[in-house]
């Protein structure tokens, strides 16, 4: 994500982390601090990677209701709108409030605050289609609570529904904020997706995977 030593401290809880980067970088925290480019330069590398691939995985459209698709850790909302465009609607969920109030409201799109990153997200079962995360799930600490993310994934996606994950991979140590694993970890940690990697790609001297996997029909 970053070993940028001048970036912000370190602090007790996740979230504060996150918190405290949103009011010392602003739009720029949502992206590795070693990222020379503008934010916009980066957001649109990571559409040209990440989009095409999600909506190859999307189920077919349905012509009773809109797709919906949970964007996880949306930060400022660099991407749902385009989740949006793609599958019909998005739910943005984002447990800091001063990197939400960056969102630009947008047609199809819905912004929900997390308040407990150990609770539940704040979504009905069964109520999206895909879940979509960009560099989010590095951020959550321990094999313990990736799986009961996961668990959560699960339970908010319908049967058959679509995880979507594009996650820092190495074998580095972590650091302060930031948990890098492989995408073998990621598969312990949702066993039921059976996720697999369907890219690869350099997010400033990060390498991440692409993965992608379904929530059983059974
Ligand atoms: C690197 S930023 C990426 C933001 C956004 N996905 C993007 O690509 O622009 C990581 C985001 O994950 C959020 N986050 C951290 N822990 C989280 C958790 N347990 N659940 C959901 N979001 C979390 C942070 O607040 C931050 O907005």
């Amino acid at each position: 994500m970053s070993r940028d030593p001048s970036g912000p401290k370190m602090l007790d809880s996740a979230v504060d982390y996150w918190q405290q980067r949103a009011k010392e970088l602003g739009a720029r925290a949502v992206i590795s601090t070693d990222h020379v480019g503008s934010v916009d330069g980066v957001t649109s590398q990571h559409r040209q990677v990440l989009l095409p691939q999600f909506a190859a995985q999307l189920p077919p459209v349905d012509a009773n209701r809109p797709r919906v698709v949970l964007d996880l850790g949306c930060g400022t909302g660099r991407l749902t709108p385009d989740l949006a465009a793609i599958a019909g609607r998005a739910i943005g969920v984002e447990p800091v409030q001063e990197l939400l109030q960056l969102a630009e409201p947008t047609a199809g799109v819905e912004y929900r605050l997390l308040t407990s990153v150990d609770g539940p997200l704040p979504l009905a079962d069964g109520e999206v289609d895909a879940a979509f995360t960009c560099l989010v799930l590095g951020g959550v600490a321990g094999a313990g609570a990736l799986a009961a993310l996961g668990g959560e994934l699960h339970r908010v996606l319908r049967p058959g529904g679509v995880v979507f994950l594009a996650e820092s991979v190495s074998d580095q140590p972590a650091i302060g904020h930031w948990t890098f694993r492989s995408v073998d970890d990621y598969r312990d940690a949702m066993p039921w997706a059976q996720l697999r990697q369907v890219a690869q790609f350099d997010d400033a001297g990060d390498a991440v995977s692409v993965m992608v996997g379904r929530r059983p029909t059974g």
